[in-house]
């Protein structure tokens, strides 16, 4: 039987990335900017795909999502690299923490999900406590 879970819904993020705005801050700003907000795992991954872009406008977009769940936003001493986005065998994303944001997440279960299109990407992230 399957186990009940006494686990809480404590927060909910969502955020939506426009592909064309992300290459033209890469085309801008090139690896100062990648490296400033990717970690090297989240930019082999995303240069691994036939369309690098969209994998890191999703990462972007899951990293959006998990500071918006978070109740103190980007107040809280939020850094981009602090959310790195990861990806089974499946292909299915979590997230794995690094720093403060890991702190602050202790004992929480964080779930994201992503979903590409042509111009746009979409990330959703719950924290479960
Ligand atoms: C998982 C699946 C539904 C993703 O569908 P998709 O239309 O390619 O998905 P999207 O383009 O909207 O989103 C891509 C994101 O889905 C996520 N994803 C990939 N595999 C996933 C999985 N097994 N579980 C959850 N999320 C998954 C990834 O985060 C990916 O983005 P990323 O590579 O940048 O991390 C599909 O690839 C799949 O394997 N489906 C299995 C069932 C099936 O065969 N359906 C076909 C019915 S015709």
């Amino acid at each position: 039987m399957r186990e009940r879970s006494s686990r809480m819904i404590e927060g909910i993020g969502v955020d939506v990335v426009e592909i064309q705005r992300l290459q033209r801050a890469i085309d801008a700003w090139g690896d100062i900017f990648l490296h400033k907000i990717f970690t090297d795992r989240e930019l082999t991954y995303a240069h691994s795909k036939k369309n690098p872009t969209h994998h890191i406008a999703a990462r972007f977009a899951v990293k959006e999502a998990v500071a918006k769940a978070l109740t103190t936003g980007w107040s809280g001493g939020f850094r981009w690299k602090d959310v790195e986005v990861e990806n089974d065998s499946s292909g299915k994303p979590s997230v794995v923490l690094y720093g403060h944001v890991r702190e602050l997440l202790k004992g929480s279960k964080i779930l994201v999900s992503i979903s590409h299109s042509e111009n746009v990407v979409v990330a959703v992230a719950v924290i479960e406590r």
